[in-house]
Formats: structure tokens, C-alpha cells, sequence
């Protein structure tokens, strides 16, 4: 184990000082939790029930050999829930060991910033960014590039945390202590997603986005913590202003 691996592990309640843990949204977190990706009831609990609700979006495959292209794959949480539906399922990832993880899964991964994807124009029959583009710099880069790679008649699919004050209450200042919530410092607030900048941007690209909330159903979140059920649903409401799912056809 890494040096900044046994920094990160502390326990949440530890109030030493933290110049040495990892800032918010360092890549290297991915490094440290690599363990996690795939472990029940481990830090990345919840994308697994996210995943579950953004495969929900994904339509089943209407040609041999489509391709489902997965941006920002992680460890590749999003493979057994789309694996029914008849995709080449191909992951890009700027994670190295993310990347070996979903390999591990049976993802085709390429190593590459979401800004710049090593993919030509239209050839993926599906788009998906999953918990991806909180953590990205460049939010409009990323997103001209799903859209560019998407084939017309294409559905892009993502999720993602607004940029609002109960995106940051729920996701890091109660979200980072809660069992199942995301690991401390894995985000960084200030690059949340503005919802009016979203839509915007992909309407240029020619793609029209409606957008939903999403939260864990209460009493499933109940069952999974007295330990009698193994995940939770994710259940779609009104409110867009934390955790939400945006989903568009290009035209
Ligand atoms: C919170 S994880 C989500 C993983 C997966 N989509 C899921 O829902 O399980 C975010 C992933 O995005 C990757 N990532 C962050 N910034 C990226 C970028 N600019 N280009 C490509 N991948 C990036 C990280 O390495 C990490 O694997």
C-alpha cells in the first residue's frame, strides 16, 4: 500500500490536520481506492447503484456490433448491468489502474482524457458519462467530444452532481459521512455541473437534454444498512438540483 494510500484510509472522524491526504479531486484517489471499485458494500458502493439506474436509459442494441461507448468508465461498474442489451462495451478511462479494472470486466479501455477522445466522428451507437464530469476541468471540451463521437439518432446518457448548494450538502457535507456515500475528497464542489450550462452546450452540439433527479429509495437505503438487501434502487424525482440523470437523441 502507497503512503498516500494510508493517509486516505484514516477514519472520518480523524481531525488531525490534512496536509497530507490527498486534495479534493486528486486523480491518485483512484489509485488508492483501486480495491474498491468491485468491493460489496466498498467505497464506491453507491455507483454501483447509479450505474444501475443509468442502464436503465441505455436501449438495447439495434445492429450487430454496436458500439456503447463509456466515458470516464472507472472500473467498469457499468458492465453487468448493460450486458443483456447486446453492445461492444468500450471504456475510456484517464486511470490507469480504473482502467486495468474494467479490463478486468470485459471492457475494451483506452487510456485517454475526455477532452480529447482518441475516437472518430460518430461511431459509438451510445454515449455514456457517468459520475464523470463533477470531476472534470474542461466540461464543455468533454462534452463536444461525446457528442462528436455519438452517431446521429444516438442517445447520450449521463449523470452527474448540480452545482447548487444542495449538490455540495448532499453529496460532500453529509454525502462523505453517510455509509454507502462517496469517499472524502473524491469530489471538489467547485466543479459541479452548472444544469443551465449543460443543456446549453449540448443543444449546440444538436443534442436536446431532459434532465431528472435521482436519490437512493429510503427504505431500500434502510434494508442495504441493517444488512438485509445488497444494494438500493435509485428512484427518479423532480428535483435536479443535487445527484441527476440528463439524457438526449443527437440530431
Ligand atoms: C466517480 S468515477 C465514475 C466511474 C464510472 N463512470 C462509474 O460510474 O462507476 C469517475 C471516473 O472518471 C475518470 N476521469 C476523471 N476525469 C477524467 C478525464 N478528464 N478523462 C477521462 N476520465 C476521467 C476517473 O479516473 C474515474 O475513473
Amino acid at each position: 500500500m502507497s503512503a498516500g494510500a494510508a493517509t486516505v484510509m484514516r477514519p472520518r472522524n480523524d481531525l488531525r490536520p490534512c496536509h497530507d491526504v490527498r486534495p479534493r479531486n486528486d486523480p491518485g484517489q483512484y489509485d488508492d481506492l483501486v480495491a474498491e471499485w468491485w468491493k460489496p458494500r466498498g467505497a464506491f458502493e453507491m455507483l454501483h447503484w447509479i450505474a444501475a439506474a443509468r442502464a436503465a436509459l441505455v436501449p438495447t442494441a439495434t445492429r450487430p456490433g454496436a458500439m456503447l461507448l463509456d466515458i470516464g468508465c472507472g472500473g467498469g461498474v457499468l458492465a453487468p448491468h448493460i450486458a443483456d442489451k447486446g453492445y461492444r462495451h468500450v471504456g475510456v478511462d484517464v486511470s490507469a489502474t480504473a482502467a486495468a479494472t474494467a479490463r478486468g470486466r470485459g471492457i475494451r479501455v483506452v487510456r485517454a482524457d475526455a477532452a480529447r477522445l482518441p475516437v472518430a466522428d460518430e461511431v459509438a451507437d451510445v454515449v455514456v458519462a457517468g459520475e464523470l464530469l463533477e470531476h472534470v476541468t474542461d466540461l464543455d471540451g468533454v462534452l463536444a467530444e461525446a457528442v462528436r463521437v455519438l452517431r446521429p439518432g444516438g442517445p447520450l446518457v449521463i449523470d452527474t452532481i448540480a452545482n447548487t448548494w444542495w449538490g455540495r450538502l448532499s453529496t460532500i457535507t453529509v454525502g462523505e459521512r453517510i455509509p454507502a456515500g462517496p469517499p472524502p475528497r473524491l469530489h471538489d464542489g467547485r466543479l459541479f455541473v452548472d444544469r443551465d450550462r449543460l443543456v446549453a452546450v449540448c443543444a449546440r452540439h444538436g443534442v436536446r437534454l431532459m434532465l431528472r433527479g435521482l436519490r437512493p429509495s429510503v427504505p431500500d437505503y434502510l434494508r442495504w444498512l441493517a444488512g438485509r438487501q445488497a444494494n438500493a434502487r435509485m428512484v427518479p424525482v423532480r428535483s435536479t438540483a443535487g445527484l441527476f440523470q440528463a439524457y438526449g437523441v443527437k440530431a
